[in-house]
């Protein structure tokens, strides 16, 4: 049967680059029943939706979402990025931000191959805070950082059963425990008590800023990396930096119990200074659309369409597109 897809191309590079991955799953001969949602910057200031209960509600009827990428200069910041793509992580219950990353470093002369676990429902991006005199010199604003122990212990229980499927079962925790000592403790020792349920598991502890060092200088330590939502927003784009480039990061916003539909979007945004010049490399959002199948239960076609991924080139954004099209079809 086709899975049915619900499309969100978005702002800026995100339609561009959707276009591509949806030409390349259907020259890979996988069945898909897609349906276009008019959501984003464009669409708000049309007609004010952002991302309304009833389309919502919608969303939950499809097999998977896939998304290009949202957010524009046209409206302030994180009207679309809160009222759009948080708005469906936290509704939907995307807990796991899954971004694997291959490829070999500057410097490096052979590729890693780890993968972060990013907790993508709670941290600082809850919105837990306020502003209080604001616009006066005495204007105060907070924005708490939210940790429940459900919610850091499923996404650690996630990152230890993945460890389980790959070769070397080695997870590392990334935090700031030396500054942030309530969250960092409820992370730390809610990693060890999981730790201690998978023994054949190894597990190390770095401070998110050397993380960032060995991300650039010694990649190859890494297996999983599990961290919370906001360390996990920066060290993957830097991640992406190191393993051939942010056009080539991909990712899978997990609703792992499967109560409803999960996302699939590439880890960069909207790129407006490229956009609409066919510019965009589409990798990414190819690559997470092979992350969709995988979760779909369709693994052949998503290493197919891998494969094809590799040195796919640096053309236009049509031209990589058409190029793994191609070779998929091979
Ligand atoms: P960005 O990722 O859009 O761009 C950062 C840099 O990377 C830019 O120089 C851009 O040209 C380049 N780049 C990004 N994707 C590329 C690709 N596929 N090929 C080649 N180059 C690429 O980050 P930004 O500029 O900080 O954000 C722009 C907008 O996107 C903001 O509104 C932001 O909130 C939003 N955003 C959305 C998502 C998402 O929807 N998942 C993710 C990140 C940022
Ligand atoms: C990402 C993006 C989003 C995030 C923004 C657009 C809300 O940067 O998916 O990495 O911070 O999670
Ligand atoms: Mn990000």
């Amino acid at each position: 049967m086709a899975h049915k897809i619900a499309v969100i191309g978005g702002d800026g590079i995100g339609p561009e680059v959707t276009a591509e991955a949806i030409k390349v799953m259907e020259a890979a001969g996988v069945e898909l029943d897609t349906t276009d949602f008019d959501l984003g910057g464009a669409r708000y200031l049309r007609d004010g939706e952002i991302l309304s209960d009833e389309t919502l509600a919608e969303l939950r009827n499809y097999d998977a979402i896939l998304l290009g990428a949202v957010g524009t200069p046209d409206v302030p910041p994180g009207v679309i990025e809160r009222g759009l793509l948080l708005k469906m992580r936290f509704e939907l219950d995307l807990y796991v931000n899954q971004r694997p990353f291959v490829g070999t470093a500057p410097g490096h002369d052979r590729p890693h191959d780890f993968v972060v676990i990013r907790e993508n429902t709670e941290g600082p991006y809850v919105g837990e805070g306020g502003v209080l005199r604001r616009g006066t010199p005495n204007e105060v604003a907070t924005q708490g950082s939210v940790n429940t122990r459900m919610g850091v212990e499923r996404c650690i229980r996630y990152a230890f059963e993945l460890a389980q499927t790959r070769a070397r079962k080695h997870v590392t925790l990334v935090h700031k425990t030396n500054v942030l000592t309530f969250a960092g403790d409820l992370w730390e020792r809610t990693f060890d008590e999981v730790a201690a349920e998978y023994p054949d598991t190894e597990t190390a502890y770095n401070h998110v800023d050397a993380a960032c060092i060995y991300f650039v200088q010694d990649p190859h330590r890494y297996d999983v990396v599990v961290t919370d939502n906001l360390f996990g927003d920066i060290l993957t784009d830097l991640g992406g930096a190191v393993s051939g480039g942010i056009g080539l990061a991909s990712s899978a916003n997990l609703n792992p119990d499967r109560t409803g539909p999960s996302m699939f979007e590439p880890v960069h945004g909207s790129a407006p200074d490229i956009a609409g010049q066919n510019k965009a490399n589409p990798t990414a959002a190819v690559l997470s659309a092979a992350l969709m199948l995988d979760f779909l239960g369709e693994p052949d076609a998503a290493e197919t369409i891998r494969a094809a991924c590799d040195d796919a080139g640096s053309g236009s954004t049509t031209s990589v597109g058409d190029t793994i099209a191609a070779r998929v079809r091979e």
